[in-house]
């Protein structure tokens, strides 16, 4: 974490110093291979023109009504701006472009409508930002002369909507499309059917419209927060074929295929609440109002496998696209083992489990649709069990699944749940809008690298490229799906686009210039660039550093809880704590507060910033304030387990042991623990403490349970009536283990989360 931080400081000193502000009007995104400025420029004016060649109809149309510079037809010699298709220029990929500016006027060359599409994005950079609100310049403008040879690292760079948990009409899909097209995006993952609502429609299969596209009613809040409450009104909605037309047509004109997601064999409880003759159980079902994984999936007979191909003949015919996604995570299996019948079918087609059956569901439906053209893209799961023939993997529970799909040769995007789910917190500030869960700021995303260094060169040719996603239980309109997702998809474009040789400052930089294009757009984007970050770490005590992303910003702080003014202490480096104290700080431009403020109440007890070693560590995403974290003085939110005071367990347990540096007095110790069972967060069952002068030896002083909370925390104090002595406390407190079956990630590893320890 502290890494991360220091790369904004750096870029607060030294940014205005590296070549790239020389071109400091030139702020594309993502960035371009090669941008050559020389000196000169080119003027534009509400007058300019444009030709292109033959064959560039539809981006003629599309550039003069953004631009609102006249059309003069194709091969209009005069014209300042020329789209040109030319095949003399020996294209690395098929949407290279080059895009050159000098005295005679303005050129972008590619052998493909796609790379002058792209050329065409990166010209719009070069403009004033209003025009993407007015579609026409105001003023006589000057762009800088210069030469851009471009062309994408990666074939697929996407982005993922789920309509199915919230509805957004057809127009903010569109809006949606846009939006990637001005990123070079060039994939939409259409999620359209889940538990909680299937919304394409199916001319063969009316009920899907009637039923299964509304559910009763809505989870009000969060699924972690007990008892669930709804909210008693009706919800749904679903995309007629003429609609799903117009916008695979849309995008289509904007070089982005729509790849649409039909979940199965699970998430389908949606589509068995109007066939529940598709089930292993008589029913009935309802279309799902709270958010987690529904038992309930297709089994797999012959009825099923009829529905789900006249499903896909009919989205076959909608959507022109090579993959078709066809889901295949969490599919839980509690149903097929009650199921006398799937008990039958793993016997007859020697299958060795329900995992086994899961691969049969995925390769009939993957031989159909191969029999018709087509390819499968499937989420990890799809691996265990065996993978389908010719199945493309989406490596979603981290990394793992698709760094071994693409060792056992099979195609692999990269949408990592560590860097790629943009339902995720982007910050840990307290007014953040609710979100699932985790904790994904810009700068974590930004560090994601697709091609993970276990993958020889050869292996890492089947990693196709990476998307980020955007799940929607907690993203009710589209504004907030603007919210969530910009500026992170702007990250996920420059990993997709640019090369692996990345500098988060510079794409700050090039960032503020793109936000001013969003705001003239009208998108909802979030920009916490000039929020204050504080964070602690140990070194010879305990100390604190800030940072905020913000060019030219200088940060304030208190150390008394009041909110800092322009009087307030500047900060310079580390802060040094040794005492209780409630830390605020926050930025400033010259006198006005930007930003928001970070608050550190440290609670300065007999653990804090003593030396603190485990045996198993964290996962990495889940410690990202060091494993000092939990001694820091410093409680983690009551509400969010992402945020860099909790460490998270991935199945193992929390054994630590605590150096005071020499004998101490322990008269009470109190562990707290996160409950997020929708999460795969379970409670440890017991913890136990022991202590020990020389770090030999222990002797138990404590075994005792942990105990249940309705709530988000489970604060557990143990205290002594006669104190303890000792310099080495030792904690261990055991992971739950593995999630019950029938339970939200049955037959996963729990997860156990753990914060501050404090010791009196
Ligand atoms: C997923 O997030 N269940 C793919």
């Amino acid at each position: 974490m502290r890494s991360i931080y220091f790369l904004g400081l750096v870029c607060l000193m030294a940014c205005q110093n590296t070549p790239e502000s020389k071109t400091q009007s030139i702020h594309i995104i993502p960035k371009p291979l090669m941008l050559t400025e020389t000196s000169g420029t080119y003027s534009l004016d509400v007058k300019s023109s444009f030709t292109y060649s033959a064959g560039l109809e539809s981006e003629a149309d599309y550039f003069a009504a953004l631009t609102g510079f006249v059309n003069a037809g194709e091969s209009d010699t005069n014209s300042d701006i020329h789209l040109r298709l030319n095949s003399s220029n020996n294209a690395q990929s098929t949407e290279e472009y080059t895009l050159k500016v000098n005295e005679e006027g303005i050129y972008i060359d590619s052998e493909n409508n796609a790379g002058v599409f792209y050329g065409i994005q990166s010209l719009l950079q070069l403009l004033p930002p209003e025009i993407f609100k007015d579609k026409k310049l105001n003023k006589s403008i000057q762009i800088p002369q210069l030469e851009i040879v471009d062309s994408p690292r990666f074939a697929y760079r996407g982005m993922h909507l789920d309509v199915s948990r919230h509805y957004f009409p057809a127009s903010d899909i569109k809006k949606y499309i846009d939006l990637l097209a001005h990123h070079k995006m060039n994939k939409f993952h259409w999620h359209l059917t889940e538990d909680q609502g299937w919304r394409i429609e199916i001319k063969k299969y009316p009920k899907l419209q009637e039923i299964s596209a509304f559910r009763k009613e809505t989870l009000v809040g969060h699924y972690n927060d007990q008892p669930h409450q709804f909210d008693g009104k009706k919800y749904g909605g679903y995309y007629t074929q003429d609609e799903v037309r117009s916008i695979v047509k849309y995008a289509t004109e904007r070089h982005i295929t729509v790849i649409p997601e039909i979940e199965l064999p699970g998430h389908s409880q949606a589509a068995l609440a109007a066939y529940p003759e598709l089930g292993c159980t008589d029913g009935p079902y309802e279309v799902m109002t709270k958010w987690g994984v529904s038992n309930e999936v297709y089994c797999p007979k012959e009825e099923t496998f009829q529905f789900l191909e006249n499903v896909l003949l009919e989205v076959m015919d909608l959507f022109p696209s090579q993959f078709i996604h066809i889901g295949g995570d969490e599919c839980p299996k509690v149903r097929w083992k009650e199921s006398a019948f799937c008990q039958n079918l793993i016997k007859k087609e020697n299958l060795k489990d329900e995992h086994g059956l899961q691969s049969y569901f995925i390769g009939r439906i993957e031989s159909f649709l191969n029999t018709h053209g087509r390819n499968i893209i499937g989420w990890d799961e799809i691996l265990e069990g065996g993978l389908a023939p010719n199945a493309t993997v989406m490596s979603w529970r981290g990394v793992a699944g698709g760094i071994e799909a693409a060792k056992q040769k099979h195609n692999v995007i990269m949408t990592p749940n560590s860097h790629c789910y943009l339902d995720y917190y982007q910050s840990d500030h307290e007014d953040e809008p609710l979100a699932i869960g985790g904790f994904l700021p810009l700068s974590t995303v930004y560090s994601y690298e697709p091609i993970d260094p276990e993958l020889t060169t050869e292996q890492s040719k089947y990693v196709l490229g990476v998307q980020g996603n955007v799940w929607t239980e907690y993203i009710p309109d589209y504004k907030k799906v603007e919210y969530m997702a910009f500026p992170r998809a702007t990250a996920i474009a420059e990993i997709g686009w640019s090369t692996s040789k990345k500098d988060y400052g510079n794409f700050l930089e090039r960032l503020g210039s793109f936000m001013e294009r969003m705001n003239a757009m009208g998108v909802n984007y979030a920009d916490h660039t000039a929020d204050v970050k504080a964070s602690t770490y140990q070194d010879a005590g305990l100390k604190v550093n800030l940072s905020s992303e913000k060019m030219g910003a200088v940060i304030r702080y208190t150390l008394d809880g009041s909110m800092p003014d322009v009087n307030s202490t500047v900060y310079e480096d580390q802060i040094a704590i040794d005492k209780t104290v409630e830390l605020v700080a926050r930025s400033f431009v010259g006198t006005e507060k930007v930003g928001r403020e970070a608050k550190l109440d440290v609670n300065f007890h007999k653990a804090t910033a003593k030396n603190i070693s485990l045996i198993h560590m964290p996962a990495e995403r889940y410690s990202k304030g060091g494993i000092e974290a939990v001694v820091n003085g410093v409680k983690g939110s009551d509400e969010r387990y992402g945020d860099k005071e909790w460490l998270g367990f991935n199945g193992t347990d929390f054994e630590a042991i605590i150096d005071f540096g020499q004998s101490t007095e322990v008269k009470e110790i109190q562990m707290r623990f996160f409950k997020g069972e929708g999460q795969w967060i379970y409670l440890p069952v017991t913890m136990r403490f022991s202590i020990s002068d020389h770090g030999r030896e222990y002797e138990e002083i404590m075994d005792t349970k942990v105990g249940d909370t309705d709530k988000k925390v489970m604060s557990s104090i143990v205290r002594f009536t006669n104190p303890k002595y000792g310099r080495y406390l030792k904690i261990e407190v055991p992971n739950y283990g593995n999630i019950p079956e029938g339970k939200q990630g049955g037959g996963n590893p729990a997860w156990l989360f753990v914060d501050e320890i404090v010791v009196n």
